[in-house]
C-alpha cells in the first residue's frame, strides 16, 4: 500500500538553494524598492520571522535524514492516485471553475461522510466549505470571526500558524499550556500526561474572548483529548459564549485504541463549532492542498464571505479526486480494507519504530496517541553534549537541532517553536519528530542514530 516515492524533500526546499543564480535573476533579488511610505501592512508586525525557514535550508544544505517537516515521504494509496489521474484526464470541464464553496460531489460526500461522524444531517451548500488545505480553512476562520481586540486562547504547544493569523485578524492571542505531569522513575512518558490546568483555563476566558482553538491529535505533541477534556473546554465555550476552531487534521491517525471525539458531536457544541479538516493528512498526499471546514450556516455563511473575496475557489481537479477518494472509503469504511484503518496501523508501526530506535541511544520520547509527530526530550543528554554555539537568549532545542543536523544529519523541529515567546524559555529541551517516513527514511535514521550511540551512552 505504502509505495515508496522519489526523495520530495528537494521539491520543498526553493530549487535555488546550492546553485548558481542567473545574472538576471541576482540582479532582481537585489533590487529593493525605497518608498517614502511604510511598505508593509501593520497587521504584518511581529510576524515576519518564519523559525521553518531555517531549519528547511539547513536540511538541504546538509543532505539530512528529514524528520522535521510533516509530510509523508511515501506514496497516496493507488485509489487517491487514479482518482486524480482521472480527475485530469477525463471530463474536460474539470479543468474550469466550479462552485465557489466547493466542487458539488465533494461538499455532498464530505457532508454525508462527517454528518454521519459528528451526528448532524449537515447540508453539503450550508455547512461544508472546501478551502486551500486546513491552513485555507483556518485563515478563512480567522479572517471571518476574530475582530480588533478580540481574545483567542490557544492551547500551547500549538501548530505555528495560530498566533499569526490571530494577529492578522487584529486579535490577541492569549496562552495556555498542556503541562506534563509527572512521571515515576522508569515510567512510560506518555503525550496524555501533559494536561491543562482547569482552573488556569477558566482563568483565560473574558468577556473579550472571542473563540479557542483547539487541536486534536494535537500537533507536535500527539496528544489525543480525552472526552472529559473536551467537556471541559466545552462547558467553558458555552459558558462564556465563545466560538471553537477545531483542527482535527490528524484525525484519522489514532492509536492503541484509543478514539479521537470532535468536540463538536458534544451536546451544545455544534452551534459554535468550527471543524478543520485536511485531505492531505487523510490521503498521504499534502501537496494536493485541499482542505475543508465544517460548521453551522450562522457562522459559516461569514467564512463564505472571506473564501468568496479571496481564493474564491480551490482547483477543481483535486477537488474530484478528493471527491472519488472519500467515495472509494465510504464503500471500505470500518473494515480493514479502508485506508483510515491502513494507515495508522502502519504509522504505529512507524512509532515504535521510531521510540525504540531513539530509546537505543538514550533519548526519552514521549509517546504519542495521535498524528504523526513525538516529541523526545533532550534533558537526559545535554551533559554529554558540547558546548553549543549560539546566542545566550536563543532556545537550547533551537542549537541543539541545528548542531544536530550539522553534525549527525538529522533533521528534526525544536518545540520551542511551538510556545509562545515568553514561554519559549520554559519548554525548550523538547524536540520533534515526525514519523509519517518510509521504511528506508527510519533506517537510515536507525544508522545515524546508531553512529551516535557511542557517544551517548553512559
Ligand atoms: C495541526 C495542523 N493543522 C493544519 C495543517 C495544515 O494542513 P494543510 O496541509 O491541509 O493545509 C497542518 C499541517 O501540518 C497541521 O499540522
Amino acid at each position: 500500500m505504502f509505495r515508496s516515492a522519489a526523495a520530495i524533500s528537494g521539491h520543498l526546499v526553493g530549487p535555488l538553494w546550492g546553485k548558481k543564480v542567473g545574472a538576471s535573476l541576482t540582479r532582481c533579488l537585489h533590487q529593493t524598492l525605497t518608498m517614502a511610505k511604510r511598505l508593509q501592512a501593520h497587521r504584518l508586525d511581529g510576524i515576519d520571522h518564519n523559525p521553518w525557514v531555517e531549519f528547511t535550508r539547513l536540511a538541504s544544505q546538509y543532505n539530512a535524514v528529514n524528520l522535521g517537516q510533516g509530510f509523508p515521504d511515501f506514496s497516496p494509496p493507488d485509489f487517491a492516485l487514479e482518482a486524480f489521474q482521472q480527475a485530469i484526464s477525463g471530463d474536460i470541464m474539470l479543468n474550469q471553475y466550479t462552485m465557489a464553496f466547493g466542487y458539488p460531489p465533494l461538499t455532498r460526500i464530505l457532508a454525508d461522510f462527517f454528518g454521519k461522524l459528528l451526528g448532524q444531517e449537515l447540508d453539503p451548500l450550508k455547512n461544508v466549505l472546501v478551502t486551500v488545505g486546513a491552513y485555507g480553512a483556518l485563515f478563512t476562520a480567522f479572517q471571518a470571526l476574530v475582530d480588533e481586540g478580540d481574545e483567542v486562547i490557544i492551547i500551547e504547544p500549538f501548530f505555528d500558524c495560530y498566533e499569526p493569523m490571530t494577529l492578522m485578524a487584529g486579535g490577541r492571542p492569549v496562552f495556555v499550556s498542556l503541562k506534563p505531569s509527572h512521571t515515576p522513575e522508569g515510567g512510560l512518558k506518555l503525550s496524555s500526561d501533559w494536561q491543562l490546568d482547569p482552573t488556569e483555563l477558566a482563568s483565560k476566558f473574558t468577556s473579550r474572548t472571542k473563540a479557542l482553538v483547539l487541536n486534536t491529535p494535537n500537533n507536535p505533541l500527539g496528544k489525543v483529548f480525552s472526552k472529559s477534556e473536551l467537556e471541559l473546554v466545552a462547558s467553558l465555550c458555552q459558558q462564556h459564549d465563545v466560538l471553537c476552531i477545531s483542527d482535527e487534521v490528524y484525525q484519522w491517525l489514532v492509536y492503541d485504541e484509543h478514539q479521537h471525539i470532535s468536540i463538536a458531536s458534544l451536546p451544545g457544541m455544534w452551534e459554535r463549532t468550527l471543524t478543520i479538516g485536511s485531505a492531505g493528512k487523510t490521503f498521504s498526499a499534502t501537496g494536493w492542498k485541499v482542505g475543508w471546514v465544517l460548521g453551522p450556516d450562522h457562522i459559516m455563511k461569514h467564512l463564505r464571505t472571506v473564501h468568496q473575496n479571496s481564493v474564491y475557489h480551490c482547483p477543481t481537479q483535486a477537488q474530484a479526486a478528493v471527491a472519488k477518494s472519500f467515495e472509494q472509503e465510504l464503500r471500505h469504511l470500518g473494515q480493514p480494507s479502508s485506508y483510515f484503518v491502513q494507515l495508522p496501523q502502519a504509522m504505529q508501526r512507524n512509532r515504535d519504530h521510531m521510540i525504540r530506535s531513539l530509546r537505543s541511544v538514550g533519548l526519552d520520547p514521549i509517546i504519542p496517541q495521535g498524528s504523526y509527530f513525538l516529541i523526545t526530550d533532550i534533558l537526559q543528554i545535554k551533559n554529554k553534549m558540547p558546548d553549543l554555539p549560539g546566542a545566550a537568549d536563543e532556545p537550547y532545542d533551537r542549537r541543539f537541532v541545528k548542531w544536530m543536523i550539522k553534525n549527525k544529519g538529522l533533521v528534526a523541529i525544536p518545540v520551542s517553536i511551538f510556545y509562545s515567546g515568553p514561554h519559549q524559555m520554559d519548554f525548550d529541551h523538547y524536540i520533534r519528530f515526525c514519523f509519517v517516513k518510509n521504511e528506508g527514511t527510519l533506517r537510515a535514521m536507525d544508522e545515524k542514530l546508531q553512529n551516535w550511540k557511542a557517544e551517548l551512552k553512559p
